[in-house]
């Protein structure tokens, strides 16, 4: 079994106080800090870019997960990579055909890489570039929003990506995004997800090492 670790989306921080919310969420026992970035054009909001990030480096010592949720990715890897990013994933969708390339740039600068598919993407779309990926990100919901619902029908893809994992021998993470609380975790880790995305469900909550603690435990 693969070690399971806690991103929580920090989409649900208090923006204001941002560094102080990277800090705390690390405290609390986040193995990853999910960055979620949004361009406006590939998904119907606007988070934040590379400055933001930069910024917030230094508050933390835990792996920065950098979603990109933007068109044209490659123009912005470098960027995101000297702001700080440990890992950066992009979007089949956004890519298609320059997905593999993408993946490749991004692991040229240094840092890990990961191709992200919609709840309505095949697995099979990833197929060809799972040997360059460091993880696999499926959406449970479709990108944009947090405190979205869960789709469940992305389980048994989670079952399929887990074992196109299996097959390449190679330690590749597992992620899932959007969506997850208590009541679903259990079923998202048994299909095979060892990363786990929250947002609503970590920042809604006082307690966020108690909450942390109880996403990886279930
Ligand atoms: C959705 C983002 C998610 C989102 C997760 O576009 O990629 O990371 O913030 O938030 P919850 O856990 O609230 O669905
Ligand atoms: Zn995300």
């Amino acid at each position: 079994m693969k070690q399971i670790k806690i991103a929580p989306s920090m989409l649900s921080a208090d923006f204001a106080k941002f560094g102080e919310e990277v800090a705390l969420t690390t405290a609390s026992g986040a193995d990853l800090l999910h960055l979620d970035v949004m361009d406006g054009s590939f998904v119907k909001n606007i988070s934040f870019g590379p400055k933001f990030i930069k910024e917030a480096r230094p508050y933390s010592k835990a792996v920065f997960d950098a979603h990109l949720m933007i068109v044209n990715p490659w123009n912005y890897i470098e960027r995101f990579a000297e702001a700080g990013a440990d890992i950066i994933t992009v979007h089949y969708e956004a890519c298609k055909d320059r997905l593999k390339d993408t993946l490749k740039a991004i692991k040229s600068l240094g840092v890990k890489c990961g191709a992200v598919i919609n709840p309505d993407t095949d697995v099979s779309a990833i197929k060809d570039v799972i040997e360059e990926c460091d993880m696999l990100l499926l959406m449970s919901v479709f990108p944009g929003f947090g405190g979205q619902k869960f789709i469940p029908e992305v389980l048994p893809k989670i079952e399929e990506a887990a074992r196109l994992i299996e097959s390449t021998e190679k330690n590749i993470d597992l992620e899932i995004d959007g969506g997850i609380t208590l009541e679903n975790v259990k079923a998202v880790k048994d299909a095979g997800a060892n990363v786990i995305v929250a947002g609503s469900t970590v920042f809604k909550e006082k307690d966020r090492a108690a909450i942390i603690r109880a996403l990886r435990e279930v």
